[in-house]
């Protein structure tokens, strides 16, 4: 464990798994004043292996306590792994849905990768009743057997289900591959959430090779449609694989999609990836990410952990444009302290939300972290808080946004978001080691209460 990576607490404000690794989140849901996240997680050690479900559970999406792991391989189909899914409620009981991954072939030195990729992917489903007790054992049922043939989908990648209902019917949506080459999405509808049939499908060329945890939801009434595809920068950097979004058509009735060719980024900064959404008690559309890190993280009594979440974001339209600003109950728990005592709560690397303007060629540090605005676009730079790490990008920025930008920073000691003109772009940087210096323009700083 390098210095860099060494810390002596935990994040406050974001989601880490207890110990070892986690990816996507999965299953989010609120139901009866709980939230349930559940997560891509490796129990055994800090970086990607056999895929469990994690579970954790908040009452404001920002103080989450762990569960015991809900999900985990017990099938022929999912013995090599619970991928990704999604849960909705119906009669009272939790429905969960994730892709079930066997490996035809294992890699001899680590069984927990498959040979020359050699895998194939179903879609299984589990009920719970409460979201806490899972039958692993009893409980599981294979819905979508791997599907052999490639007109419709590939046998190998075609994963991550997203669950809603509409108009007395279920829907779902996978990601999947046209023979590696072209990105495609599939949807299939239930009458009863348990039996599926095949609807459709919309190929892509322009979102990348292949398409990861897919969701599709409405704002008013305009449908938006988030992704992750992979192969979409070739830059020979880290993470070609990012999340767009984009206002998407819907036909209900057919079960047809049509995607632009045109998408923005969910986040600007590179890490963020595999959103999920589902709404909270006042319908906000409410979206959680994973944040890629390239090392793991030991914590004061020796505990590794690898992997994080982004602050719950609230999606948006505004001017045809699909907004994330950051959850009310994030702010909530923060209260506004005096500027001079600033440096002093980022030596105690306590969670502190700034807020400023930035105007053409202004810059602010925050901890060795560089944010400016350059040729009207926000530039965050990472190079001296993110150590000797080769092969990934130190600096991203926004889409231009003018003259000036209001930006609301959210930092804590491995990652800092950063929200543009209340969600109009948001760029979110992992980092590592962050300092307690800090010098530009600030107008208000707060704290957590
Ligand atoms: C996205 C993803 C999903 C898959 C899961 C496996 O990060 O690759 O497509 O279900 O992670 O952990």
């Amino acid at each position: 464990m390098s210095k860099q990576g060494k810390r002596d607490f935990r994040p406050n404000i974001h989601f880490t798994p207890e110990k070892n690794w986690n990816n996507d989140p999965n299953g989010l849901i609120y139901i009866d004043g709980i939230w349930h996240l559940y997560y891509q997680h490796n129990p055994n050690d800090v970086v990607w292996g056999p895929m469990h479900w994690g579970h954790a559970v908040s009452e404001d999406l920002v103080h989450w306590e762990h569960k015991k792991i809900a999900l985990f391989p017990t099938k022929s189909y999912d013995r090599n792994g619970v991928f990704s899914g999604s849960a909705i409620e119906k009669d009272e009981k939790l429905y969960f849905y994730y892709s079930a991954v066997r490996y035809l072939e294992q890699d001899e030195e680590n069984i927990h990768l498959s040979k020359n990729d050699q895998f194939e992917t179903s879609q299984a489903m589990l009920i719970s009743e409460d979201g806490e007790k899972f039958d692993n054992w009893n409980g599981k049922k294979q819905i979508i057997p791997v599907i052999r043939d490639e007109e419709i989908a590939d046998a190998r990648d075609t994963r991550d289900p997203k669950v809603w209902k509409e108009d007395e019917k279920y829907y779902m949506v996978l990601g999947s591959t046209y023979h590696g080459k072209q990105a495609r999405v599939l949807i299939f509808e239930s009458e009863d959430g348990e039996n599926w049939n095949y609807k459709s499908q919309c190929r892509k060329e322009t979102y990348g090779h292949t398409m990861e945890c897919p969701d599709l939801f409405k704002i008013r009434e305009q449908y938006i449609f988030v992704g992750s595809p992979m192969g979409i920068q070739n830059d020979g950097l880290e993470y070609a694989n990012q999340s767009v979004c984009a206002l998407a058509k819907f036909d209900v009735k057919a079960g047809e999609l049509s995607l632009p060719d045109e998408y923005q980024m969910v986040d600007y900064g590179g890490d963020f990836y595999a959103p999920q959404s589902n709404l909270d008690k006042d319908g906000r559309r409410v979206m959680i990410a994973w944040m890629r890190m390239p090392k793991p993280v030991e914590s004061k009594d020796g505990i590794q952990w690898t992997g994080m979440m982004c602050l719950p974001r609230v999606v948006g339209i505004k001017n045809g444009q699909v907004t994330f600003d950051v959850h009310p109950n994030v702010k909530e728990n923060f209260e506004e302290i005096d500027l001079t005592k600033v440096v002093l709560k980022l030596k105690e690397k306590q969670p502190l939300w700034i807020t400023t303007t930035l105007s053409e060629g202004e810059e602010l540090e925050i901890g060795g972290y560089e944010i400016r605005l350059e040729d009207g676009a926000v530039v965050g730079n990472r190079g001296r808080v993110f150590a000797d790490l080769e092969g990934y990008h130190v600096e991203n920025q926004t889409p231009k946004v003018g003259k000036s930008a209001k930006l609301d920073i959210f930092v804590e000691e491995n990652l800092i978001e950063i929200f543009v003109n209340d969600g109009q772009y948001v760029l979110s940087h992992v980092v590592y080691g962050l300092g307690d210096t800090l010098n530009g323009k600030i107008q208000k700083v707060r704290v957590l209460k």
